[in-house]
């Protein structure tokens, strides 16, 4: 682990050990503090590959995220890593590794249905699916925070969305949880590789048969919408709808997941903020934001740099990785005050969902209405619910969540 002081040309931001606790929050602090445009000289972990440029600050991340002329999510992949978890190819046929105008045209097809408006609709269902959930606890004193409630819900809620049906929702869960999480030895204990080998064509194969059910009998759910989308005259080629369909499930299973399991977590960390929670569940919505603030599910998005640029003064070249690290903007001491304090009543802007550029989340309504009511009937059902154990983070630089949180429901 970097110490205060390690020189700053040796800290590698990406390396394992320094994420086995979660993201290493006093290492981004001294970067903001001293080099808020850092440079990590290589990628050790995963296949070997060049360093990329750090990016810590909130103004910084809102000017990246801004300029895709000048930061591209087509040129090298969208994460630190480019290559060794997914060939480029198949990053590039998702519309978050792409650049307009095709990247507009592909997320245009997707955003009336995720509108505030379109998205209430769902709450009904949404409940119903967090409560038939909760209900399923009844009688045991101990539950996986992870496991056992916020996995089944995401599951349901984003299997809906895209036409699964609730039988397979297991096996999906463990297919994006092994991509997403491919470098932690509990998720991967086989290594990297495998999830190439085993686990990306089982995705290709269990998806073909969807998209074959959807040519025949075209449906409601998302994965019609990804075969039979027309872009410039064309039809999406097969790569293209099955990328589409995995952007989605895995955009919708780990993110909320992470945010739910952290945010209960700091409220039993936190005991007077629970309370005042309780007393007041209209603060709810004020929990969900500074849940995003503090523990983005996504620690990082990447750009490439189309050209020479400066920022923040520093020369960035051509062909350079830019790594925009949110979980360091939420913390940013120059936006927030205390930035490390759970504060339920803070109820801040922050750029979880990304700094508001062209690939600002797509589900960011869905995301605060199934927080909203997973947080409102948990803690309506379990106030007292507590700590059991020890919650171990995914080791990974870009998945910041818990995979496992043991609790007991009656504190
Ligand atoms: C707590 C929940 C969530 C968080 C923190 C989150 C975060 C993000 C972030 C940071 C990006 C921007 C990536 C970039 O800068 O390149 C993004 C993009 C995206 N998110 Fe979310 N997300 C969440 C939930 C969801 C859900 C529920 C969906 C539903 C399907 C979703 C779908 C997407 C899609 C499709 C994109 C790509 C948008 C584009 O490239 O234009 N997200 N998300």
């Amino acid at each position: 682990m970097p110490t205060e002081s390690t020189p700053l040309d040796e800290i590698l931001m990406t390396e394992r050990e320094l994420w086995v606790d979660g993201p290493p929050v006093e290492t981004f602090a001294r970067l903001r503090r001293e080099c808020p445009v850092h440079w990590t000289s290589h990628i050790s972990d995963y296949r070997p590959e060049p360093g990329y440029w750090s990016v810590t600050t909130q103004e910084d991340i809102h000017t990246v995220s801004r300029d895709w002329q000048t930061y591209s999510s087509e040129l090298g992949g969208i994460t630190a890593v480019s290559e060794s978890v997914m060939p480029l190819e198949l990053t590039r046929a998702m519309f978050i590794g792409m650049d307009p105008p095709k990247h507009d045209r592909l997320k245009a097809l997707f955003q009336r249905g995720f509108t505030p408006k379109r998205i209430a609709d769902h709450e009904a269902t949404i409940r119903a699916i967090v409560t038939q959930v909760l209900d399923g606890l009844a009688g045991r004193d101990r539950v996986d925070l992870v496991t056992d409630v916020a996995q089944p819900v995401v599951s349901r809620v984003i299997g809906s969305f895209m036409g699964i049906p609730p039988e397979d929702d297991e096996i999906w869960a463990r297919l994006m949880n092994t991509v997403l999480g491919a470098g932690d030895p509990d998720i991967n204990p086989e290594g990297v590789s495998t999830v190439m080998e085993r686990d990306v064509p089982e995705i290709f194969e269990r998806c073909r048969a969807l998209i074959a059910a959807r040519r025949v009998a075209p449906s409601d759910d998302l994965t019609s919408v990804l075969v039979h989308a027309e872009v410039d005259g064309h039809t999406l080629e097969e790569h293209e709808i099955v990328m589409g369909f995995f952007l989605l499930m895995a955009a919708g299973n780990d993110s909320t997941k992470a945010t739910y399991c952290s945010g209960m977590r700091a409220l039993m960390e936190h005991p007077e903020e629970r309370a005042k929670v309780l007393a007041d569940p209209g603060l709810v919505p004020g929990v969900v934001e500074e849940s995003l603030r503090m523990f983005p599910a996504f620690a990082h998005f990447r750009r490439t740099a189309t050209r020479d640029t400066e920022l923040h003064g520093q020369p960035i070249r051509e062909g350079e990785k830019v790594v925009m690290w949110y979980v360091s903007s939420g913390r940013d001491e120059s936006v927030y005050e205390d930035p490390d304090r759970f504060d339920v009543e803070r109820n801040p802007v922050h750029q979880a969902f990304g700094a508001g550029g062209r690939h600002y989340c797509l589900g960011t309504a869905l995301a605060r209405l199934e927080l909203r009511l997973l947080f409102e009937e948990t803690l309506a059902r379990y106030p007292r619910m507590a700590i059991d154990g020890v919650p171990r983070p995914v080791e990974s630089p870009f998945a910041n969540q818990l995979k496992t949180f043991p609790v007991r429901l009656e504190g």
